[in-house]
């Protein structure tokens, strides 16, 4: 195994998903067991201002990244149907990582009701500052427990979000045993299990390569199973019957923003990765910024022809679709027909 892992130099796995670069996080704690636990976002202390000041720049980030967008024509034949004017209402799975943290704050930016399904509730003030509870409300919950995923939680929610993950090598953040396995696959399936059939759609984030785990490099990558969960989580979710569209990012650049180092969000605000590739047939290698898949599942969301649908995502240095929805229909509208 130690062979193994060693395989692993910076040239060996540059374009393999799961970056090994990720800054140290806080590690996770064990939860006592307990039921759907409403944690409205009020936060009252001082230390809490310098996290809004945090979220205010996360916000900042994400309107940046809207602003680059063309506004959208339309022609009398056409129907907007932009994300900014919707009754929906999104549940968010994984809302305090690095991709979802960027889903939570532009779903915020266009003032699109969301709910947070978080392990650690007190993490979503941390983050995203004082929200009024009819635009962002938080509920207790860990994937990998069926009896967190309460009914209640998915009460009025109209369209999921999933992004939630662990590392592909034993780390921290495996303690009390939240592994690929218990993730990527336990709970996907308790999540799918437990949604409602009257959901409009559920987005998975999953990864570029897990059709060919076996095979070289990605057989590296999935030395502890990372990939195959994946795919049995993806499996799970295409037979599910549950309208679906499944996003699998490159490996993820940009972030994450947990670190609250202001240098770092600004870095990535400036990026120059915002041109997108997309595709089908698990054909796509290399890189995709965090922002980019943020954006891909909120815009996947209201594109009807993505239901059903699985694409591979990049990102590459230029000017992309940012925000804007023709942009997007574009995009996904000729990885099914290439
Ligand atoms: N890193 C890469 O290069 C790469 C490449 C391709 C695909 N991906 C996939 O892309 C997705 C997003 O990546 P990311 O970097 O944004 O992820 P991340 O920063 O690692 O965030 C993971 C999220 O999942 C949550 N989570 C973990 N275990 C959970 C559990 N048992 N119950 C509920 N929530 C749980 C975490 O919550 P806590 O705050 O409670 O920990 C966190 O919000 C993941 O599926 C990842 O595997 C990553």
């Amino acid at each position: 195994m130690a062979m193994a892992l060693n395989l692993l130099s910076p040239s060996t796995h540059r374009h393999l998903p799961f970056s090994s670069e990720k800054p140290p996080r806080s590690s996770p704690f064990p939860l006592p067991n307990h039921r759907a636990l409403c944690f409205p976002l009020s936060p009252r202390s001082a230390s809490s201002r310098s996290c809004a000041r945090d979220a205010a720049l996360l916000a900042r980030a994400v309107k940046q990244e809207e602003e680059q967008a063309q506004p959208v024509e339309l022609d009398e034949t056409q129907t907007p149907k932009s994300p900014q004017s919707s009754s929906k209402l999104v549940l968010v799975v994984g809302g305090t990582g690095g991709v979802g943290q960027l889903i939570v704050a532009s779903l915020l930016s266009r003032k699109i009701k969301s709910r947070l399904l978080l392990r650690d509730p007190s993490k979503a003030v941390s983050l995203f500052g004082e929200q009024v509870d009819d635009i962002l409300e938080v509920r207790k919950g860990d994937t990998r427990n069926p009896n967190d995923l309460d009914p209640a939680i998915f009460e009025g929610v109209t369209h999921v979000i999933c992004c939630t993950g662990t590392t592909a090598f034993p780390s921290k953040r495996w303690e009390g045993d939240n592994t690929p396995e218990r993730v990527d696959w336990e709970g996907i399936r308790n999540l799918v299990m437990a949604l409602p059939r009257t959901l409009s759609r559920f987005v998975l984030v999953s990864s570029v390569g897990v059709t060919k785990y076996n095979e070289l490099p990605w057989s590296i990558m999935n030395l502890f199973g990372v990939l195959k969960f994946k795919k049995m989580g993806e499996d799970f979710v295409r037979n599910s019957g549950i309208p679906y569209t499944i996003i699998r990012a490159g490996r993820l650049t940009d972030g994450p923003y947990t670190s609250y180092d202001l240098n770092t969000l600004l870095k990535a605000t400036a990026g120059e990765r915002r041109a997108v590739v997309v595709s089908q047939g698990d054909k796509l290698v290399g890189e995709v910024s965090r922002l980019v898949v943020a954006e891909a599942c909120i815009q996947a969301l209201d594109i009807d022809f993505t239901e059903g649908q699985i694409y591979e995502i990049n990102s590459v240095k230029g000017e992309g679709p940012g925000s804007n929805t023709e942009k997007w229909r574009e995009l996904f509208r000729a990885a099914q027909i290439s």
